[in-house]
């Protein structure tokens, strides 16, 4: 299984949620394959914003060998699921959908009783924002991998 985490940069929310979801997923000896991207080509090429490289090693994860790549269409058919941060990358993904089969690949990443809702972008804010988003996409990762299991 192969399964995709996309945010706007690609140097905040989905590096920190894809360095989370590959550690829990080598301790839990699964077998998925994660990826991240931006919607937006503003950071190709670029290392995590240093925030979210500092924040993810308080939590004994490194994300300093990642890099910035940009969403697009042929994504959707390597990947099974692909997880938007928000409502408006969200919508940049489905604008990029040639089918109703890509359509049917994208889900979001952070939901509460089946409601949608929006990992808030920290890339304006403090350093305080990223633990408050690592917390959210720990949480949702481990939400995520349990349905995966289920499948
Ligand atoms: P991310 O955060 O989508 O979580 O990677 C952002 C990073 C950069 C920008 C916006 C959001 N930017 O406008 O450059």
């Amino acid at each position: 299984m192969k399964i995709l985490v996309v945010c706007l940069g690609n140097i905040c929310r989905s590096p920190m949620a894809e360095g989370i979801l590959r550690s829990k997923i080598k301790e839990k000896k699964l077998v998925i394959v994660v990826d991240s991207a931006g919607t937006a080509d503003y950071h190709v090429g670029e290392s995590p914003d240093a925030r979210a490289i500092a924040t993810s090693k308080k939590f004994g994860i490194d994300i300093s060998s990642l890099r910035g790549r940009q969403f697009i269409a042929d994504d959707f058919d390597r990947f099974d699921f692909i997880y938007a941060m928000d409502h408006s990358n969200y919508n940049n993904i489905k604008r990029l959908a040639r089918n109703s089969g890509d359509i049917k690949k994208i889900f979001f990443f952070y939901t509460k009783e089946n409601n949608a809702l929006d990992v808030p972008d920290p890339w304006f804010g403090g350093p305080e924002g990223f633990i408050d988003v690592f917390d959210i996409l720990e949480e949702s990762s481990d939400r995520i991998l349990s349905e995966l299991q289920t499948l």
